[in-house]
């Protein structure tokens, strides 16, 4: 059997897309780099030495083709400009209505979680014909998750939370790989992606028997690391509550000035990493820095509980 596939299968929504910009560069390349092959050879068969041809006046100007060879390969560099950019924005912004789910890569595994709290490792399984967020992150080195069949990919940075989405259209078992050198057994830091019909997927996530959460995890954390003590209302230290904030402008004094800042995946991240950083306006800069003292996947559990109450209403 002839088994070299030049694409893999196209199994999400934008895969389509992603090919037909892709084939269009190709055939755009193709037809130059043939036409400038066969002129080549024809030129050099035609006016080789010996051979008889007038060579009397070799034109030195030819204001016509001069127009066309710059005219036609801007307009050609435009349509791909503005197609690929537009394709990029549809790739990484993901609808509102997308599932969010988490991923760590750390050497040599991906580590992923589910909002209703089932983890997975090297393995993800998603519903079909729903839109999935991935928010992603590193515990050490750069990675990159890389899903052929959706046609997506993108770095996966430590200290940083980057993105991807996709809407999976085939069910189907899909590669999943790492595709950044990140040390030695980059290589075996592959896994699956299993889309599954939704009541299979349904099945599939309680088959460990219902769960805390993601976010209820993400709360017992918030209570065990103690920034419920201050961030719930304490007598004794003036702390911001955070019902609400999540993706709300927050004050921020920056020295005399207050400028604001959206409370956001990263900013949470940060006010825990680096609490003095970034300093809402009215409050001292008391809290501690919880720098190695909380993993990558459970920064992702709290930051999932303050998402969780950003609908609640702050009780005093
Ligand atoms: Cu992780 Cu290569």
């Amino acid at each position: 059997m002839w088994d070299f596939p030049l694409f893999p299968e196209q199994a999400s929504s934008n895969a389509q897309k992603v090919d037909a910009l892709m084939l269009f560069e190709v055939g755009i390349l193709l037809f130059f780099t043939i036409l400038i092959c066969v002129l080549i050879l024809v030129f050099s068969l035609r006016f080789r030495r010996g051979a008889r041809v007038d060579r009397s006046h070799p034109p030195t100007h030819g204001k016509a083709m001069e127009t066309v060879w710059i005219v036609v390969p801007l307009l050609l560099s435009i349509v791909m400009f503005v197609w690929a950019t537009r394709l990029f924005y549809e790739l990484y912004e993901a609808p509102p209505d997308a599932a969010e789910i988490s991923v760590v890569g750390k050497q040599w595994m991906w580590y992923l979680q589910h909002p209703q709290g089932r983890a997975e490792t090297n393995e993800l399984h998603v519903p079909l014909g729903q839109a999935v967020k991935l928010n992603m992150t590193s515990q050490d080195v750069i990675h990159s998750f890389f899903i052929p069949a959706f046609r997506i990919k993108q770095d996966v940075l430590p200290g940083r939370y980057t993105s991807l989405w996709f809407r999976p259209t085939k069910v189907g078992v899909y590669d999943l790989f790492c595709a950044e050198y990140c040390g030695t057994n980059h290589s075996i830091m592959i896994g699956k992606v299993h889309v599954m019909e939704p009541a299979d997927y349904e099945q599939w996530l309680a088959a460990k028997g219902v769960g805390p959460s993601q976010a209820e995890e993400g709360e017992q954390l918030f209570v065990q690391h103690h920034c419920a003590g201050c961030h719930r209302g304490s007598q004794t230290v003036s702390a911001p509550r955070l019902e609400g904030i999540y993706g709300k402008p927050v004050p921020i004094q920056k020295g005399k000035d207050v400028g604001f800042v959206t409370a956001d995946d990263r900013y949470i991240r940060d006010s825990i990493l680096m609490p003095k950083s970034e300093v809402v306006a009215g409050y001292e800069p008391l809290m501690p820095s919880y720098k190695d003292q909380i993993s990558e996947p459970d920064l992702l559990k709290i930051i999932a509980y303050i998402k969780s109450i950003a609908t609640r209403e702050t009780s005093q």
